[in-house]
């Protein structure tokens, strides 16, 4: 979604800004702009890639040491460079991430103001504008239009009367100041920063900053000075780069045996059978006590926590477990039992109804935990515990790597809670096995299926729907295979669980409809084949994807070859993945950024 860039130090602010930009293309978005202040301001503006306004740059160079920038992610009013930022009012520049919930009572009372635009945050600029009188300071002024203002937001604001500062602020959006040695850096998304400095401080909601070349001072909305605390940024600029892939996500398809070592590292023990994550600032005592565990997150995070949840229910006896989407759950009236801990799953760490849910959990006082992969992201920071899943920067907008990593912390949650609540070695001993042996095998398989995938992938490309079926661990795997496909390549695809077929889904069979069958060789393989067999017999065109040798009748098989059993799904949908992948890539899409399509989804 949209994404802030700020620099004001020594270097061209122009180039610097772009190359923020385009390290924040990832996130998804529609137009984009930057702001530079010397001895005139120089505003551009582009619909479309940031090579557009690239172009602009070029025709108008300037030597310029301060600006801001933004990708806009249209929310309010259609993509167009008259609704680009940044927004002008008077001597202000405004970027803006989030949403301005009372712009448009705002707005009436900004009668001075002529509007160009049809966004809330043109309505932000000109109340900032309204306030900013020769008495006050741009930070006064923003501070003071905070207060009126209900929603979420990121902002950094420039003033042509005082260009030796950018001032930020936060509520809900996020917003990271990079601090150089005589220069600093604002950013979004810490992509942006990777490469000028190490140190970071993350604003907190409701904190304002002034940021001049090399420092920072923090206040709170009341204008107290607050100490701020400087992190350090883990990312180096290896991950975020394609490294010879044709394109990012193929990258972070075939990088998941390392990055999955880095979820498991110290945390899975086949040795001493332990499995075990620090970080959930919870005793022995505590977890013993666990009963309920519900599991949230959106989209791909949310079909791990499905996956996960069969586990969790298979590893700890008694134990009840909900899967819940967030953006459901928050407007629910829902009820937690006694006992129970919320694992909070985010591969950003800033999904706004996923941040939502955590907060009334929290409010109800109980235990979050996160399952997240962002570092210092705004969920990472709000959860009592949890685990960074350590699968470092994704970049393409459809998650894969952080996926798998995600299944894989929460089964080692699982183990730790069956460990507490005593179960036996033996118990716990296969899954223990597994989680050390998956990357190995996820390895394996994509070294073993990457060209016989780009074929078969080459024989249903021209098909406009599809269906992904699968039964028990592998219907969680169907519906992650059916939402890769759909994202990436536009074709319609949909995930079943196998034994629905008769219920309703049988009825769409026909030739412009192809299948993926997930089939595992365990109590439920004959199940499958007779769900097969019901599509076979109405014509379907079916890929089956199993780690089963026995005989199946398909138009195409896929066989697996591996040693695990409970983690198959896993393995299974790194095949998916690279069949997704291979499909859009034959359709001519923008595989990174699919169309409509946003990273982060910090807003509702
Ligand atoms: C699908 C995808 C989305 C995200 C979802 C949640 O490939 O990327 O469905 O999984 O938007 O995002 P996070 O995990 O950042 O909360």
């Amino acid at each position: 979604m949209c994404g802030i860039v700020g620099y004001i130090g020594s270097k061209e602010a122009q180039g610097v800004l772009l190359g923020g930009l385009r390290r924040l293309e990832y996130r998804g978005y529609d137009s984009s702009g930057i702001v530079t202040l010397g001895d005139r301001s120089t505003l551009l503006r582009a619909k479309g890639k940031v090579a557009e306004l690239e172009a602009k740059v070029t025709e108008n160079k300037t030597i310029d040491g301060v600006g801001i920038g933004h990708t806009r992610w249209a929310t309010h009013g259609v993509p167009s460079e008259e609704n680009a930022h940044p927004h002008k009012s008077g001597d202000i520049y405004l970027v803006h991430n989030g949403i301005i919930e009372n712009y448009k009572e705002l707005k009436k009372e900004l009668k001075d103001h002529e509007f160009v635009s049809q966004t809330d945050t043109e309505v932000l600029a000109a109340l900032i504008n309204s306030l900013y009188d020769n008495e006050t300071s741009l930070e006064s002024a923003v501070t003071q239009a905070l207060q009126l203002v209900d929603g979420t937001y990121g902002i950094a604001v420039l003033s042509t009367r005082e260009p030796e500062k950018i001032v930020v602020a936060r509520s809900g959006s996020p917003l990271i100041i990079g601090v150089g040695k005589d220069e600093t850096v604002i950013a979004s998304d810490a992509s942006a920063l990777i490469g000028h400095t190490e140190n970071a401080i993350y604003l907190n909601d409701g904190e304002i900053a002034v940021c001049r070349a090399g420092s920072v001072d923090l206040t709170d909305l009341s204008s107290q000075p607050l100490s701020a605390k400087v992190e350090k940024i883990e990312a180096d600029m290896s991950a975020i780069q394609k490294q010879g892939y044709d394109h990012f996500l193929l990258k972070e398809i075939m990088e998941q045996p390392t990055t999955l070592q880095s979820t498991l590292n110290g945390r899975v023990d086949p040795k001493e059978n332990r499995a075990m994550l620090g970080g959930l600032n919870m005793t022995q005592a505590e977890l013993r006590q666990i009963e309920h565990v519900v599991i949230i997150g959106c989209g791909t995070a949310y079909y791990a926590g499905m996956l996960a949840s069969y586990y969790l229910e298979q590893l700890v006896d008694g134990l009840t477990v909900d899967v819940e989407i967030a953006s459901e759950l928050r407007y629910r009236s829902f009820h937690l039992p006694k006992n129970s801990v919320a694992l909070i799953v985010s591969q950003s760490g800033e999904t706004a109804d996923t941040l939502a849910c955590l907060r009334e959990i929290k409010r109800r006082g109980v235990k979050t935990l996160g399952v997240i992969n962002a570092v210092g992201s705004t969920i990472a920071r709000e959860v009592d515990g949890g685990v960074y899943v350590h699968a470092g920067p994704e970049i393409s907008v459809a998650s894969t790597k952080a996926f798998t990593s995600q299944v894989a912390a929460m089964t080692v949650f699982g183990v730790q809670l069956a460990q507490a609540k005593g179960a036996g070695v033996q118990e716990l001993n296969q899954y223990i096995n597994e989680l050390a042996d998956l990357p190995d095998e996820i390895e394996k398989v994509l070294a073993a299926h990457r060209d016989e995938i780009k074929e078969v992938a080459a024989k249903y490309t021209k098909y406009d729907h599809a269906l992904f079926l699968g039964r028990d661990t592998l219907y969680p795997a169907a519906l992650e295979g059916a939402l890769k496909l759909k994202e990436i390549s536009y074709i319609q695809a949909e995930g079943y669980a196998g034994g629905e077929l008769k219920h309703g889904p049988l009825a769409l069979i026909d030739d412009r409809f192809f299948e993926v069958m997930l089939l595992q060789d365990n109590w439920l393989f004959d199940k499958g084949v007779s769900n097969l067999a019901e599509v076979n017999a109405r014509g379907g065109h079916v890929v089956v994807i199993t780690n089963s040798t026995k005989q199946i009748d398909a138009e195409t098989i896929v066989r697996v070859d591996t040693k695990l059993d409970a983690l198959v799904p896993v393995v299974l949908n790194v095949i998916q993945q690279l069949f997704a992948y291979y499909v859009a890539v034959a359709r001519g899409n923008d595989v990174d950024q699919p169309r409509n399509l946003a990273k982060s989804v910090t807003v509702e």
